[in-house]
């Protein structure tokens, strides 16, 4: 399924945040990286029609703008930077159900095996350490099986298991043909998930949108990111890793 937006324009109080963005993702998974403050997470809620914006975003050639809430909710799993958002049910198991009862959809049980162990499923959400909660938020959106996954900052709070689950659950979705958005303030964990595209938001536009072996040093530097090569020696060097770049 294709998401793509049209002069995608969206200002907070007057000042321009985003401006005249025109992209498109097709199923794969790409990054979206920016400085803190670039913009990543106002391009993601963007796309789900969460905040006001001029210009078009469309799904499968549809406007969202003429979507109601539970369509997009079908076609959109927007899993938010911060995973304490969204609680309201009193048990993990009851979170995450919700959305498959709201949306009346059976869903896809494997994500949440691939995310939630099981014994955090009678806890309370409210009481989950920020690695718990974070897997648990994105389990209690993605379980109802959207074809568009946007991940905003999936990595955040994660130890080595969490990073590994997440990294496990984005392979799924990629051999299952959804359209997956990742955004991150660095490129460390790009080169985990192996994207097939990253784009740069820079100054409040896409500055860079290419295939991932494309990415230069040059571009993250100009863009405020920690350039590739300090990365991969963390990653691949002796100590690292062993993670192939
Ligand atoms: N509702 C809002 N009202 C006013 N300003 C906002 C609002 N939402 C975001 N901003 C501002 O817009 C800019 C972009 O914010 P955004 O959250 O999209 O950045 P980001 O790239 O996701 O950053 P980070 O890496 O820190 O998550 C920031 O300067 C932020 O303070
Ligand atoms: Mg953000």
């Amino acid at each position: 399924m294709i998401i793509e937006t049209r002069n995608l324009r969206v200002s907070f109080n007057g000042v321009e945040i985003l401006r005249d963005i025109s992209i498109a993702f097709d199923s794969g998974v790409h990054i979206v990286l920016g400085r803190n403050g670039a913009g990543k997470t106002t391009f993601l809620r963007a796309l789900a029609n969460l905040v006001r914006f001029d210009g078009d975003v469309l799904v499968g050639g549809r406007s969202v703008k003429k979507m109601g809430r539970r369509e997009i909710a079908m076609l959109i799993g927007y899993c938010w930077q911060n995973p304490y958002y969204g609680f309201v049910e009193a048990t993990v198991e009851d979170e995450i159900r919700a959305i498959t009862r709201i949306l009346g959809v059976s869903g896809d049980w494997r994500i949440v095996e691939l995310l939630v162990p099981r014994e955090y499923m009678g806890r309370d959400p409210s009481t989950l350490s920020g690695g718990e909660a974070k897997r648990v938020s994105m389990a209690s959106i993605l379980v109802a099986d959207q074809p568009i996954w946007l991940l905003d900052e999936p990595f955040t709070y994660l130890d080595r298991d969490g990073v590994e689950a997440v990294v496990n659950l984005i392979d799924y979705g990629r051999r299952k043909g959804k359209t997956i958005i990742v955004t991150l303030h660095e490129i460390f964990y790009a080169n985990l998930i192996k994207p097939d595209t990253y784009a740069i938001i820079d100054g409040g536009t896409i500055k860079f949108f290419d295939r991932w072996s494309s990415l230069s040093d040059e571009e993250l530097a100009k863009a405020g990111l920690v350039p590739r090569g300090v990365i991969c020696d963390t990653l691949c060097g002796p100590r690292g890793l062993g993670v192939q770049s």
